[in-house]
């Protein structure tokens, strides 16, 4: 249960409010946001308090720009969209403190909405500077702080934690629901519990892996990841993406799978054949390597004796994806399990198609998600932890296909290893 005040435990009614949105979205060539997901997600907590008489003033962060001067990071098309979902106008000042946002805050009427330019145009933001938290709230003169910025309460800023030393701060409904579903899978998942992880460094995702060698029944790995501990166990990965300073990190976590296999069932799955190409490009021709059984690549030549080349990645090629063996084992295994969280793609499925939507690495990826939403007879409960893997999902079109597609990248990969997150740790608590 969550354990934090949010906008429903706390006298809220025709107050002024700053609320904290993650509004960090992607942007097109045209400066127009190219993804929605971050604002649709935050419009329940905005709903709500308009039906409380909430006079709202919304602050966020976009991108990481060095100063003012970066224009191209601007709100002002978070504005606009916003403006469009809701169906009213919404304010924009085109900056985060100063006179116009005093003004314009002070004259806000029940259910108006004022929009803050980027808090991070002032490096006071990432300080987490406390004289300029009291600016935002002597200029906003808000009486209440809500927070709802799921995606970036990791991050200790004037705009998660000084801020919240200065005002009643509460939840929005939001982070309140990304915190239970993703406390409550990793303290409490059905069994058989799966965990899919993806994405390009160890480094960044060693803490869930160990976490999940302690929780989950199997654990697969995919993405260029593997491909360091494909190396570690001594596949050949050519001109694969490796973090060579990650090896002897990859080996321990073998051993400690290896070792928790010893004790239980449990699995731990590495990829037994990728996609590979010398290049990503959208045209590149691929091959499939099968460096386990050796051959697939020469399917076609049969009966012909398959040559010991076509079960090897070759010194100038890379692997780029999860092979069509590795997708169905995997695919299969979701077919057993009650509970899946995945986090991180499979392959390079930023590389887009020349026909059609689904790019030439992106097949792995697409296997798990078919078996996600249950399109082989089976669908788990299913939680996606954020980052890139949720961007693949928008920009196909399915967040709506899984049980909880997650905001927070970061945010939610350092709550499912069990980390405190300063943005949430410092709001009120229940009574
Ligand atoms: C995110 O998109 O990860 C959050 O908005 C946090 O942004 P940051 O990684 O630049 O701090
Ligand atoms: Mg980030």
């Amino acid at each position: 249960m969550f354990s934090k005040k949010t906008i429903n435990d706390f006298d809220i009614a025709g107050k002024r409010v700053l609320l904290r949105a993650d509004y960090n979205v992607p942007l097109n060539d045209k400066g127009e946001v190219s993804s929605d997901y971050r604002i649709t997600r935050s419009l329940p907590t905005i709903k709500a308090l308009q039906d409380k008489g909430c006079k709202i003033i919304i602050c966020s962060h976009l991108g990481r720009p060095k100063s003012s001067k970066d224009t191209e990071y601007s709100l002002k098309p978070v504005a606009k969209l916003l403006s469009k979902l809701l169906g009213q106008p919404v304010l924009f000042a085109a900056d985060c403190i100063g006179d116009e946002v005093s003004e314009t805050a002070k004259n806000l009427q029940a259910g108006e909405i004022l929009l803050l330019e980027n808090l991070r145009f002032y490096e006071e933001e990432e300080t987490n500077d406390p004289e300029f938290a009291q600016k935002l709230v002597d200029v906003t003169h808000a009486e209440v702080f809500v927070q709802d910025g799921f995606g970036v309460v990791h991050r200790a800023h004037a705009s998660t934690d000084a801020i919240a030393r200065l005002l009643p701060s509460v939840a929005g409904l939001l982070l309140e629901k990304e915190v239970d579903i993703i406390t409550d899978i990793m303290h409490n998942p059905k069994h058989p519990f799966m965990a899919i992880i993806g994405g390009a460094k160890i480094a960044d995702k060693i803490d869930i892996i160990h976490a999940f060698i302690e929780k989950a029944d199997i654990i697969a790995i995919g993405g260029a990841m593997a491909n360091t501990f494909l190396k570690a166990q001594g596949v050949e990965v050519g001109e694969s993406l490796v973090d060579s300073s990650e090896l002897s990190v990859a080996q321990d976590v073998m051993d400690k799978a290896r070792a928790e296999s010893k004790k239980r069932d449990f699995v731990f799955y590495l990829p037994q054949d990728g996609v590979v190409s010398t290049d990503i490009s959208s045209k590149t021709t691929t091959r499939i390597v099968d460096w386990d059984a050796k051959v697939i690549a020469e399917i076609e030549s049969y009966p012909a004796k398959p040559s010991r080349a076509s079960g090897v990645v070759a010194s100038h090629e890379k692997i780029l994806d999860i092979g069509p063996f590795s997708g169905a084992f995997i695919a299969g295994a979701i077919q057993l399990v009650d509970t899946v969280v995945w986090n991180g793609t499979m392959g390079v499925s930023e590389t887009p198609a020349l026909h059609g939507p689904i790019g030439p690495f992106a097949h792995g990826t697409e296997l798990v998600i078919e078996a996600l939403v249950g399109q082989y007879g089976h669908k788990p409960f299913s939680v996606i932890g954020g980052g890139d893997t949720t961007g693949y999902l928008e920009a196909r079109g399915m967040t709506d296909m899984f049980s909880h597609v997650s905001t927070g990248g970061g945010a939610s990969l350092e709550l499912m290893s069990g980390k405190d997150l300063p943005g949430v740790s410092v709001l009120w608590d229940k009574d």
